[in-house]
């Protein structure tokens, strides 16, 4: 499963690998732009659905990808979701995204979702931690809108 997929850029990735994949956003133009890009051989391994965070099916799976996604579930849709993302996951399989964390510029924001590294650590509680990488640094001052990033990029399988 490819959460908040975006124009696919992992899911055209995790098709050429072989991977049955359902792609999910909110945005409908996501999927616009990412099926005239599938191959036509991989195009039959690939389900997508236009769904927000807190309406979105998530069927047993073996891989929840959601590369920059979570920090933009609202507050009080993330924990429901991790649960159900949890859930999803088999034994064995493995959750691969970001969080953003409390150091990030847009922490303060109330409608994003950001975790501390004890937070995080607590959230893959039933997990095996695979990759559990650390980026903090500032955008140099010549980019649009410059910010502060904190992320937490992580590999985890889950446990039998
Ligand atoms: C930074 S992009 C990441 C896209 C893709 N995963 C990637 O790494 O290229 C964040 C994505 O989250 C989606 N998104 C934002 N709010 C959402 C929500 N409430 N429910 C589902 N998707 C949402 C956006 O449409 C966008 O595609």
């Amino acid at each position: 499963m490819d959460l908040a997929a975006g124009e696919g850029r992992d899911t055209l990735a995790l098709l050429a690998r072989g991977w049955r994949v359902l792609a999910t956003d909110a945005e409908p133009a996501a999927f616009t732009y990412l099926w005239p890009r599938v191959p036509p051989a991989e195009r039959d391994r690939l389900t997508t659905t236009v769904a927000r965070f807190d309406d979105t099916a998530l069927p047993p799976c073996d891989l929840v990808n959601a590369s920059f996604a979570l920090p933009f579930c609202a507050p009080p849709h993330l924990p429901p979701l991790w649960t159900r993302i949890v859930a999803a996951i088999r034994p064995g399989g493995r959750f691969a995204g970001q969080f953003f964390g409390d150091r990030d510029s847009w922490a303060s924001r109330s409608d994003r979702t950001h975790h501390t590294l004890h937070e995080v650590e607590a959230l893959l509680a039933g997990f095996d931690i695979e990759m559990l990488r650390i980026e903090e640094r500032d955008d140099p001052p010549d980019v649009r809108e410059p910010k502060h990033w904190h992320l937490f990029h992580v590999v985890a399988r889950k446990n039998s």
